[in-house]
């Protein structure tokens, strides 16, 4: 296990130190639920072959689904490290630490993909969502390396916990917590922050019938391994303001 990959969980003034693989069920804060484990799953490649930390592009977004079957996530190679023990809060007022990315140079981050804001996500159609890389410019922000949510502009800071750096949304993006493994592969093994998993599968009823075959197979788990793939290989066409 990755040391760095642990949690720092506030409550009150109480911050406990929390090993994300050794927890089965929600954690709960004194105020609220924070993080909650789902089932490890290996990011692998399309033909199924591990993904090596090492071997994935700078700042390429790469999208997974987790810890639901359509449920997407995006992996981001950031061109600098990230920030450390970074505090959030969600809409309700709650607080928690995101700890940093990971790698060697603790530059590969992982968010669900779901806008905060109205929930705009990758589907195999399109995207309004990505990492913007720095050499591009962007509208909802004055610099780029973040994520924006071009439905209605918000802007996350991809290397601090994809804080709300503007635009209408309300809080972070929920982060993946991934761990690193000894072998330079990268697993998924729970979600931080106030998620809107069930709001999203009643929202979009129809578009995860016609993706997914319905309700039932939209929710299931995802479990052993994740099929992590660029996002315009994902995406037909990906819109960016
Ligand atoms: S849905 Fe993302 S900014 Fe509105």
């Amino acid at each position: 296990m990755d040391r760095r990959n642990f949690l720092k969980v506030v409550a009150g003034a109480t911050v406990i130190a929390v090993s994300p693989s050794l927890i089965r069920g929600n954690l709960y804060a004194a105020d609220g639920m924070l993080f909650s484990a789902y089932e490890k799953a290996q990011l692998v490649d399309a033909a199924g072959k591990p993904i090596k930390a090492s071997a994935l592009q700078k700042e390429v977004t790469y999208i997974f689904n987790y810890p639901y079957a359509s449920t997407p996530c995006m992996l981001i190679n950031l061109p600098k490290p990230t920030g450390k023990d970074v505090e959030l809060t969600s809409e309700s007022g709650e607080k928690y630490v995101w700890k940093s990315g990971v790698g060697k140079e603790r530059t590969i981050v992982a968010y669900v993909a779901i806008c905060t804001h109205q929930m705009t996500h990758p589907t195999p159609n399109d995207s309004f969502i990505t990492y913007v890389p720095t050499a591009k410019k962007t509208m909802a922000y004055e610099k780029s390396g973040i994520i924006v949510c071009s439905s209605h502009l918000s802007a996350f800071d991809a290397g601090a916990g994809a804080k709300v750096l503007g635009g209408a949304a309300t809080q972070p993006l929920n982060a993946v917590v991934l761990e690193h493994a000894a072998d330079d592969t990268l697993w998924a093994v729970g979600i931080l922050g106030s998620d809107k998993f069930q709001d999203y599968f009643k929202s979009f009823r129809p578009e995860l019938k016609e993706f997914y075959g319905g309700p039932a197979e939209a929710k299931k788990l995802v479990s052993i391994s994740a099929k992590t793939v660029k996002l315009t290989e994902y995406s037909k066409e990906v819109i960016q303001y």
